[in-house]
């Protein structure tokens, strides 16, 4: 039976590729698509999203938008990786996929009500939405299966010398949920730089030669142009779709049970993810924590996934 699942994203080039995966993959039920402001202003993310699923060919999927900011602190969008219109590169088509009138954890609500089994929720930008979900509805949480989230780092950060993107923006969102005590795998920058868009990559996605995969080699030929000039990376690492991987097949990567708490007060570490991998603290443990990457195995599902699209 395909697995339900729920995305919660800010697209944003590597979220694309989670909505890829996602609505490529049989393994998988993609019941509806949240935004949230992240990479890019909430119109923008909002916009970019039913762009990725219109490209890819992907209907009777409700895409509901959701938070514009943070909890408590102001947006900052990831313009210098992502571009103004946070999906840089190629010339968006108009979409055709609508936008539901549904605020995101309404959205999210319905969906869960209506699931006949628990939903895995996968968020990949800032967990506004979702911590507000669990705030205003925690009914849902007997309907949420797992969380897993693309977001932390068990080493050093991107956005901030210890702080990943997603946390950093908002990191009392990312609290919250860590304290939920719901099921939670996180993905962290430490795994994500694993997944390594090599020139052997963007060939091989490029050889599928659909409209989806032409598309995709140009949002990822951006997105390398913009890590290579903003962090002397040229194989960008894609980040997001890890999550959906994991939702297919839990041996794509291997997990730790560790104990992360989320920092909210630093002046310098503000939205660090502190995961204590060797249970130093003796703090009871809260996550699976995503350690090593099966990199072949990741980009055949991308690809086939990429193949079964538009
Ligand atoms: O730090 C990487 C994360 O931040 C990814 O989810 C990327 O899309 C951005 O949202
Ligand atoms: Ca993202």
């Amino acid at each position: 039976m395909p697995v339900p699942v729920i995305i919660d994203c800010d697209p944003g080039h590597d979220d694309v590729f989670a909505l890829w995966l996602a609505a490529g993959n049989p393994a998988i039920d993609l019941l509806g698509v949240t935004t949230v402001g992240g990479n890019g202003r909430l119109e923008h993310t909002t916009h970019n999203a039913r762009v990725a699923l219109t490209v890819a060919g992907v209907g009777g999927v409700p895409v509901a938008a959701g938070a514009d900011r943070p909890l408590r602190r102001e947006l900052t969008p990831a313009a210098w990786i992502h571009g103004e219109n946070a999906l840089g590169g190629p010339v968006l088509p108009d979409p055709t996929v609508p936008l539901d009138e549904r605020s995101a954890v309404e959205l999210i609500s319905d969906l869960l009500a209506e699931a006949a089994e628990p939903v895995t929720l996968i968020p990949t930008g800032p967990l506004t939405n979702v911590a507000t979900l669990l705030e205003q509805r925690p009914a849902v949480r007997e309907k949420i299966k797992e969380i897993i989230w693309m977001g932390g780092s068990t080493g050093r950060g991107n956005v901030r010398a210890y702080a990943e993107f997603n946390a950093w923006a908002d990191p009392e969102a990312a609290d919250l949920v860590v304290k939920a005590g719901l099921p939670f795998t996180m993905v962290g920058l430490n795994i994500s730089h694993q997944a390594l868009i090599t020139e052997e990559v963007l060939r091989s996605i490029a050889a599928i030669g659909n409209e989806t995969s032409a598309f995709g080699v140009d949002l990822l030929r951006f997105f390398c142009g913009a890590y290579d000039a903003v962090e002397g990376m040229p194989e960008a690492p894609l980040h997001d779709p890890i999550t959906v991987a994991l939702a297919i097949d839990r041996t794509v990567a291997t997990v730790r049970r560790s104990r992360v708490d989320v920092e909210t007060q630093g002046e310098f570490t503000s939205g660090a993810t502190a995961v204590d991998l060797r249970g130093m603290l003796g703090r009871e443990p809260n996550a699976d924590i995503a350690i090593t990457l099966d990199v072949p195995k990741f980009w055949q599902l991308v690809r086939d996934a990429v193949a079964n699209l538009k």
